[in-house]
């Protein structure tokens, strides 16, 4: 008899992007005539950089001879790109950062759901609430967890993001030994100085934990005394692994690329209490279950760090902040509090109510779509997230169309 693996069964119906997208396709089905603006999911919405278009399409024809054509890359990525990435997003900021610790992929939704299978399933994990679902589930699948009671996994320490602690989650009272920490903040848009970071760093060299830190938003932090990175803090190197993505840095969300920083100094223990290179056995993974992101798609992303590929991602990115900033306004007039929205794409907005029946109302009365927070954790909950990623008259017609109904 074939068995399930019944850790599967502990998991909420469906993933929460999936379930906004069946609601919204059911209401769209009802109302054809409501032309629906997305502000949930956090989908970049403009066209690829055109210094990355063009290199794509160079890689493209590249591939259509057999003098240049390309099979197989190495699992890694091609030195090409891992060695623009270290150099600018790394060393350029003094985060010492070496080409081979870079390990290119198709997504940091996979890296982050795929690197918990290096670990123990007895450890103790701590994750933020509210948080991307995909921590959680991941370390759900893999049988870390009880069951679910109330909103929450038993034998996970949650770190609460609230509004008392500014979003920011204090370290956990408990030794813990791997810990998740998203800055700028999926969800709430919040933001890590460099000293707060620096706990989180010396938490997890004295109780020998590991952090997981995903930056897949750091491209959005305008301000110069933030940490882009978790490797700008001393001692991380031993400590932390870092997830980037060209999804919402340069719009990749269809074309798929990001990458994973794994130190070389990155470690972790056997049952013996033996220290193990993290590098070696994610990169063992990284080759036993991964043939490398495409040639054309990882020429387009190095055409990120070029002269033009910088100046036109920096007008991508500021043209979303610009919709956050609209975003930031309205809610404001309107009387209701909110996080995020300077360094993040996000608006965390306070909606006085359940989050669910905030999002409904939202997408009956105003044909809007936003994320309820709720759906991020029980700290979410009486809170909506809104999103940048849109047009700029999107955003506009959706703020009116909101104030209307708040008003
Ligand atoms: C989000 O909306 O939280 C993200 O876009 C989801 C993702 O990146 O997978």
């Amino acid at each position: 008899m074939i068995k399930i693996n019944e850790n599967y069964l502990k998991l909420q119906a469906s993933y929460l992007f999936s379930d906004i997208a069946k609601r919204v396709s059911a209401f769209q089905k009802e109302h054809p005539e409501t032309k629906v603006i997305k502000l949930g999911i956090g989908d970049v919405t403009r066209g690829l950089p055109p210094a990355c278009v063009k290199a794509f399409h160079k890689a493209v024809d590249e591939m259509a001879e057999d003098t240049s054509f390309r099979g197989y890359g190495p699992e890694q990525g091609y030195d090409f790109l891992r060695s623009a990435i270290a150099e600018n997003d790394f060393r350029a900021r003094d985060a010492e950062i070496a080409d081979d610790e870079i390990f290119v992929s198709d997504g940091a939704k996979c890296d982050t759901a795929n690197i918990q299978e290096l670990f123990d399933t007895d450890i103790t994990v701590a994750i933020p609430d509210p948080v991307y679902p995909v921590y959680l589930d991941t370390n759900v699948m893999a049988g870390r967890t009880g069951a679910y009671a109330d909103g929450r996994f038993e034998g996970i320490v949650y770190l609460e993001a609230t509004r008392d602690n500014g979003f920011v989650p204090r370290l956990p009272q408990q030794k813990v030994d791997l810990i998740y920490l998203c800055f700028p903040n999926n969800p709430t848009g919040s933001t890590i100085s460099r000293d707060e970071l620096k706990t989180w760093v010396d938490y997890a060299r004295h109780n020998k934990a590991l952090i997981l830190f995903d930056a897949a938003y750091e491209a959005f932090i305008g301000d110069a005394a933030l940490p882009k990175s978790i490797f700008e803090v001393e001692g991380a190197r031993e400590v932390a692994i870092e997830f980037r993505s060209f999804s919402k840095s340069a719009g990749f969300t269809g074309t798929r690329c990001a990458y994973t920083v794994v130190p070389k100094e990155c470690r972790a223990f056997d049952a013996r209490g033996n220290s193990h290179n993290l590098h070696s056995l994610w990169n063992r993974r990284h080759c036993t279950k991964f043939n490398g992101v495409s040639y054309p798609v990882q020429r387009a992303a190095e055409a990120v760090y070029s002269d033009e590929g910088k100046v036109q991602t920096a007008e991508l990115i500021s043209y979303y902040l610009e919709n956050a900033e609209l975003i930031c306004t309205e809610i404001e007039k309107l009387g209701y509090s909110y996080d995020g929205g300077r360094n993040s794409p996000y608006i965390w907005v306070d909606g006085q109510r359940d989050s669910w029946s905030f999002f409904d109302m939202l997408l009956e009365k105003a044909g809007v779509v936003c994320t309820p927070g709720a759906g991020f954790g029980t700290c979410g909950e009486g809170y909506i997230r809104i999103s940048a990623f849109n047009s700029y008259e999107n955003v506009a017609e959706a703020m009116s169309r909101i104030a209307r109904q708040l008003k």
